[in-house]
């Protein structure tokens, strides 16, 4: 779509085509009341009390549930503890002739998500309604989203340590380095939000490795180490359904790439991985060498320094490698643990 069609296109309403149920057992302002969201595209059906609400309630869908707050033989909080238990996705509307403070605390307590105040303002009305929608609708997609990330953020890495056992911990302790080197890089926090991410699931790609070979005690064959070097592929494909992170994909496909061009999927080399992709080159490097595996002992500090040091222009940037070997050797690990937000760190770009 162009952007001259994207101003000209016009919405429908939100109202056009929801359903909403009215409670109310004065006849007349029932009429009213359909004919005005009637009037607006919703497609109103009506309860005459309590118990025939209920049994609306209970038959079928509604996008919004309106409720006079005193009906004959009940109230609206009835309604509202159906509506929450029957149909917890509507919002209920309450409308009252008489607004008080306790009964606007009730009705909060009741599940009721806005009041409407008689006599009714058709406009009002509309506007109140579709905006009780639109706020549940946002309430839920924020819940699904939360769902989401919690998933993201902790089903898929106990995944891959699930597969590779060896590097337990590892992509959460990534995530904490990138982002206190991007912090002293002075990189902005929308790029730090992503690179956390990618630091997070940059290993995603071990999925589709064997485990006999991710965890073989021994050194690997040709044909073994050609299925790992296919890793950084995978995980940028397995991710491409994530919308709106490209640099998190991009990232996840360079973590195995060094600066002199002799890293792996691609041989790129020097800038062709932008900074938070060099980050995490180095940043997933520091890791393996500050942690014991099965298979090695933790390496002693200085012995990291001079391995950044000795990889400066080679396997990594050498602006990086040496900000990282100067800092480690002049701070100790805690380089990688301050947390410098409120430092005014000078750019590194
Ligand atoms: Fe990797």
């Amino acid at each position: 779509m162009t952007l001259v069609e994207s101003v000209l296109r016009v919405d429908p309403p939100l109202s056009a085509g929801r359903r909403a149920l009215i409670v109310d057992d004065d006849a007349l302002t029932l009429e009213t009341l359909q004919s005005i969201l009637a009037g607006a595209g919703f497609d109103a059906v009506c309860a005459d009390d309590v118990q025939a609400g209920r049994d609306r309630l209970r038959s079928q869908p509604f996008d919004v549930v309106l409720t006079d707050l005193y009906l004959a033989g009940g109230s609206g909080y009835e309604i509202a503890a159906a509506a929450r238990a029957l149909q917890p996705r509507a919002p209920v509307v309450m409308l009252t002739g008489r607004p008080s403070f306790g009964a606007a605390a009730e009705a909060l307590r009741s599940n009721v998500r806005e009041i409407v105040v008689k006599p009714i303002d058709a406009q009002i009305l509309v506007a109140t309604c579709e905006r009780a929608i639109r706020t549940a609708e946002m309430e839920r997609r924020t819940r699904e989203l939360e769902t989401q990330n919690r998933v993201l953020t902790s089903v898929l890495p106990r995944l891959i340590e699930a597969k590779d056992p060896t590097t337990s911990g590892h992509s959460e302790r990534v995530v904490q380095y990138v982002d206190r080197l991007a912090q002293r890089c002075g990189i902005e926090e929308s790029d730090r939000e992503m690179l956390r991410l990618a630091a997070l699931l940059h290993d995603i790609g071990k999925i589709a490795v064997p485990q006999s070979i991710l965890c073989k005690d021994g050194p690997l064959a040709a044909e073994e180490r050609a299925v790992i070097m296919c890793h950084p592929q995978v995980g940028h494909d397995v991710l491409a359904g994530l919308e709106g992170c490209d640099p998190v994909r991009r990232w996840v496909l360079q973590h195995h790439e060094r600066w002199d061009g002799r890293g792996y999927p691609n041989g790129l080399a020097g800038e062709e991985v932008d900074l938070p992709g060099r980050i995490l080159i180095l940043a997933e490097v520091y890791d393996a060498l500050a942690e014991a595996r099965s298979y090695k002992p933790a390496w002693p500090l200085l012995d990291i320094v001079e391995f950044f040091r000795n990889q400066a222009g080679k396997h990594f940037d050498p602006c990086l490698a040496m900000l990282v070997a100067d800092g480690l050797e002049r701070e100790g690990r805690a380089f990688f643990d301050a947390d410098l937000d409120a430092f005014d760190a000078p750019g590194l770009n």
